[in-house]
């Protein structure tokens, strides 16, 4: 269980194939399901921090505009999917067992300082991995004590990129799948960290990515990953 896992199965925003993104049935359900470790993506809300992928409300909610923009009352009004509320981070720590891992990445402005100041209030017991595509929210992230592993998201392969990434001391980078190349993750193991996929849901392409040396993957149906993980 948790990143240390010989090949890691993390849930995408839970179990997003299988169940509304980013909410707690997903992330029961991915538990079960036996991912070592979910995924979920954080917003500041009211100063508060909320789980919830998309900058707007229209996509997965009944609500409409910028998430950012509404109080805490006004986003828990809406049905996120199947009934459910949008959770705050420590919902979703309180449903999962201690032995999962999160991985929470920094979607908003200010996600960085704020969630380290949650957890030197309220430290879970799970194996934590914070991760960002901004440079930026991972660096105030670090600067404000936050005390949990990072990991730069990489969407478009940039060297330099990289290299600040590994001067900032990521344990793992997250690699968009298109970007997976036997090559690059190579490359990138070689440099002394581990390499995550993004986002696979096809088993076939898991065992291609396992058998190149990446270290995991994040996935939308982790019942189809981890049939794949029994068979080798
Ligand atoms: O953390 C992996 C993946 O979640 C990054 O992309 O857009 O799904 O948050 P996105
Ligand atoms: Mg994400």
């Amino acid at each position: 269980m948790g990143f240390d896992a010989e090949f890691v199965i993390i849930g995408h925003r839970g179990a997003a194939g299988l169940a509304p993104e980013n909410t707690l049935p997903a992330f029961r359900l991915a538990e079960r399901l036996g991912v070592d470790a979910v995924e979920l993506d954080i917003r500041l809300v009211d100063g508060r921090l909320a789980v919830f992928h998309d900058s707007t409300l229209e996509r997965t909610t009944n609500g409409t505009g910028a998430i950012e923009d509404k109080s805490w009352d006004e986003i828990q009004a809406l049905d996120a999917g199947g009934g459910e509320r949008i959770p705050e981070i420590s919902q979703v720590f309180d449903v999962l067992d201690g032995a999962t891992g999160v991985n929470i990445e920094l979607k908003g402005k200010g996600t960085g300082a704020a969630l380290a100041e949650s957890l030197m209030s309220n430290r879970p017991s799970h194996p934590l991995l914070v991760s960002s595509f901004s440079i930026t929210e991972l660096e105030t992230f670090q600067r404000s004590s936050g005390s949990a592993p990072i990991a730069v998201l990489i969407a478009k392969f940039d060297e330099r990129h990289v290299h600040r990434a590994i001067e900032l001391g990521a344990w793992s980078l997250h690699l968009h799948d298109r970007l997976a190349t036997p090559e690059r993750v190579a490359h990138l193991a070689d440099c002394g960290v581990r390499v995550f996929i993004y986002t696979v849901n096809n088993p076939m392409r898991l065992r291609e990515l396992r058998t190149i040396g990446a270290h995991g993957v994040f996935t939308d149906v982790p019942d189809r990953c981890r049939d794949e993980q029994r068979k080798s």
